[in-house]
């Protein structure tokens, strides 16, 4: 088993990767009872086997399970746990375990993070974007029909258990989708791990075990560091906000395309090659680079265009992003591969260039 550290002070948590992790989960997710958040999907493959687990760490159980998917991101879902927990009077100190993705995890944080001011919250994520991202580093909320992601709360989790072979039963479209986040990484921040995809993606796509180990690792190695040092995301420059690379333009492709007909994934893919033709007309990267990073999504499956929303529309949407500060659009864009930073100087006939060239 791996554990890692998200190191915040007295609110620091492990991050626990492992295969077979459901069976036994650690000491630390034991309690008197508990909440189950989950899904229609998540729920026969995987409800019994946890709620078992956590009988053996000494907790009773009760469960809520929503309907699936982004679309069900909202207020009428959120609604349903906060009805399951006053019915079963659940009080300050019994936990919410989100067993599920991300649309699980980000739905039952904010509950956690609301229900009577304050619960304590354990991720148990079973897809690979929920794995190597949403279930670290504590953004929990709801979509509004107006724009992705508008409300919500930062609720650190206590706990993430990750159990590998959840991912045996992943469709391979939302496998991709995980893997844009992946990615995401190593452009931002880590080369070396971006030649390693480079290198494996072959692997990663044909669900080897260790292969998808490293790249979960990895990747929650690269959250925990950029998550201790701007939990809140208020660093002035870079900081968090870079792990946003491609996110204002992919929130676009989902808030327009109506939340579930882009998977999160997908848009993130699609609004990443927008930012990198941005980067390279601002002349930060070279046509290599920008091979590089198409050739990459185009092996793990994942769209590198984004729909024909049309150009005032993208930027209408982009306009309502939690990224724009009085008024100003701040883009994360690449400096070279490896290195990200954020960019409100981006002029907006070339930002306009950069939409029309990669949409459509
Ligand atoms: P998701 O939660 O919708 O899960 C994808 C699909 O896989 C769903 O149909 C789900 O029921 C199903 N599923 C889950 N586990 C499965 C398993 N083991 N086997 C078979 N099917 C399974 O989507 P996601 O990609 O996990 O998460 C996307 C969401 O995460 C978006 O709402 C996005 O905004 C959010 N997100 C949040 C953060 C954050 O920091 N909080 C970061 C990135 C993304
Ligand atoms: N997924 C972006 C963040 O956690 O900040």
């Amino acid at each position: 088993m791996t554990s890692l550290t998200v190191g915040l002070g007295q609110r620091s948590y492990q991050i626990h990767i492992a295969s077979g992790l459901l069976d036994k989960l650690p000491e630390q997710a034991s309690a008197r009872r508990v909440t189950i958040v989950t899904n229609e999907v998540v729920a026969p493959l995987y409800l019994d086997r946890l709620v078992n687990s956590l009988e053996k760490v000494g907790a009773g159980t009760t469960a809520v399970v929503l309907p699936d998917g982004e679309a069900h991101k909202n207020w009428e879902s959120l609604n349903r746990i906060y009805d399951h927990l006053l019915a079963s009077r659940c009080d300050r100190t019994t936990p919410i375990v989100a067993l599920g993705g991300g649309v699980i995890g980000d739905l039952a944080g904010f509950a956690a993070a609301s229900y009577q001011r304050g619960v304590p919250f354990i991720q148990v994520p079973t897809t690979l974007l929920s794995q190597v991202d949403s279930s670290v580093g504590g953004k929990t909320g709801i979509n509004h029909p107006r724009g992705k992601n508008m409300i919500g709360a930062f609720w650190q989790p206590r706990l993430v258990v990750a159990d590998t072979d959840t991912l045996n039963t992943l469709p391979d479209r939302e496998l991709s989708a995980g893997l844009a986040e992946v990615i995401k990484y190593g452009l931002i921040r880590d080369l070396p791990f971006l030649e390693w995809l480079e290198a494996n993606m072959g692997r990663l796509m044909a669900r080897e075990g260790d292969a998808l180990a490293y790249a979960i690792e990895r990747s929650c190695a690269n959250k925990a560091e950029v998550v201790a040092d701007d939990e809140l995301e208020t660093a002035k420059e870079g900081g968090r906000a870079l792990l946003n690379l491609g996110h204002t333009f992919g929130h676009a492709i989902e808030t327009g395309m109506g939340y579930g007909e882009w998977l999160h994934g997908e848009a993130v893919a699609a609004g990443t090659m927008m930012a990198v033709d941005l980067s390279r007309r601002l002349g930060w990267l070279g046509d290599v680079d920008v091979e590089r990073a198409q050739r990459l999504f185009e092996r793990a499956k994942l769209p590198i265009r984004g729909p024909a929303l049309g150009t005032d529309r993208y930027l209408d949407l982009m306009g309502h992003d939690k990224k724009v500060i009085a008024g100003q659009m701040r883009l994360v864009l690449l400096r070279k591969l490896g290195e990200a930073a954020t960019w409100a100087e981006a002029p907006q006939t070339e930002i306009r260039a950069a939409i029309e060239a990669c949409c459509g």
